[in-house]
């Protein structure tokens, strides 16, 4: 098969060796002209070099000349009022979105400026202890194995789902620049996500196609992998565009879908299993990798809530009693999708938990997803089992978590002028 890796070598330039002059040509016709010159001299006079390919320069210069300007400057509303901060809105704006400010949505804005304050990388990791434990023959029970394999299983490919979904259905929909600024940001982290999961499985020499097949070969991975995708489908259709009710609510289910269920719940029973590994002092560079991750996807979720939140109060027509119902009944299967994957990954009590546990505390999710948009709670009175589960996604514990950290990353990544 041919690859661009075994021809380009000989081919790219770097940019310093390029910029080298290696024959000085002959100056360009001398031209000490008086102040302000004709554009046309100008462009004779700004470099030393001349071009290798007279005609070639000719057909770029014919080409910019027969350039449709009118069009152009009717595409970028020439001379249009300036962007004021009420023509924007989630969807459906028709506001120039080249435009970050103003800012309107300041929750938005802040959450940008979070998750860039809190960048990190896989490789920043030290695996070399999970490595060792991976490999011994006692070090861990077949049960912890299996959640070690489902973990990665799910997550290696779910992140790339939750990516393309973003970049490929819902970015064109969002008409507001300091979102779009915000899911470009999500955007890279899921990068980073399954970066960090692909890191997990080479260190710890999985079999790599059973780990990144298993969204389609393991029917509890499989199934919840299958149900999101369900709902990118309608949104990446090109001619798909939002502006009736129907195309409107149809985006909020995929917000609903990606943000509160994908994000919000099928992460949930891994990431629980995962850190409670951590906490035993097993698998503590997988954790430790889970334990940013979840950092970035408690923002990610609630990102989502002030979007969904936010179109609902700009479009309350949408909020129909009728599609409340039905986006409850979302979350619901959702949540009965995660409680299959926690009986499949532990069909016996491991790590302090068993799958009877993991339900309630599912049923607990279920409800904060459920109250964070204003929906009525499915299952009263359901406890939080895991209440160091809390601990870990706190936002404040958060800051401070990566304070030490945040400032030898940008140390270590600073650029030097001298
Ligand atoms: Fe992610
Ligand atoms: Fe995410």
């Amino acid at each position: 098969m041919l690859n661009w890796d075994d021809f380009h070598e000989d081919t790219v330039d770097d940019e310093s060796a390029a910029a080298e002059p290696q024959k000085p040509a002959p100056a360009a016709k001398p031209t000490a002209q008086p102040a302000a010159p004709e554009p046309e001299q100008v462009r004779e006079s700004a470099s030393r070099y001349q071009v290798a390919d007279e005609d070639r320069l000719a057909r770029a210069r014919k080409s910019l000349d027969e350039l449709d300007v009118a069009a152009g400057l009717e595409e970028l509303e020439m001379g249009a009022a300036r962007i004021e901060v009420d023509d924007k809105k989630m969807i459906n704006a028709r506001a120039d979105l080249n435009q970050l400010v103003p800012f309107k949505y300041e929750w938005a804005w802040q959450k940008y400026l979070d998750g860039s304050a809190n960048h990190w990388m896989p490789q920043e990791v030290n695996m070399n202890a999970d490595i060792a434990l991976w490999k011994s023959n006692d070090g861990l029970t077949e049960d912890e194995r299996r959640i070690v394999e489902r973990s990665l299983g799910y997550f290696s490919t779910a992140d790339s789902l939750v990516a393309n979904n973003l970049v490929l259905a819902l970015y064109r929909l969002i008409t507001n620049p300091e979102c779009r600024q915000y899911l470009l940001r999500q955007a890279f982290e899921e990068a980073i996500h399954t970066h960090a999961y692909q890191y997990c499985v080479e260190s710890l020499g999985m079999d790599e196609g059973e780990v990144f097949n298993m969204y389609r070969e393991v029917p509890s991975v499989a199934a919840k992998s299958a149900w999101s995708l369900k709902h990118t489908q309608s949104l990446a259709r090109p001619d798909f565009h939002t502006g009736t009710p129907e195309t409107d609510q149809e985006l909020l289910r995929n917000l609903i879908a990606f943000y509160c269920v994908t994000e919000g719940i099928f992460f949930y029973c891994g990431f629980s299993q995962i850190l409670s590994m951590g906490r035993r002092n097993k698998m503590t560079g997988v954790a430790e990798q889970f334990q940013y991750i979840l950092r970035d996807e408690s923002m990610h979720l609630n990102f989502g809530v002030d979007m969904i939140n936010q179109i609902k109060i700009e479009n309350p027509h949408l909020w129909t009693a009728e599609f409340q119902d039905e986006v409850t009944q979302m979350i619901i299967e959702g949540t009965e999708l995660e409680i299959a994957y926690a009986r499949d990954s532990m069909p016996r009590g491991v790590l302090g938990m068993n799958a009877a546990i993991m339900e309630e505390y599912l049923h607990f999710i279920c409800n904060r997803r459920l109250a964070q948009i204003g929906l009525k709670e499915q299952y009263p009175g359901a406890d939080n089992p895991f209440p160091w589960m809390s601990e870990i996604i706190d936002l404040r514990k958060e800051k401070n978590f990566f304070e030490t950290r945040v400032t030898e990353y940008q140390v270590g990544g600073a650029l030097s002028w001298d």
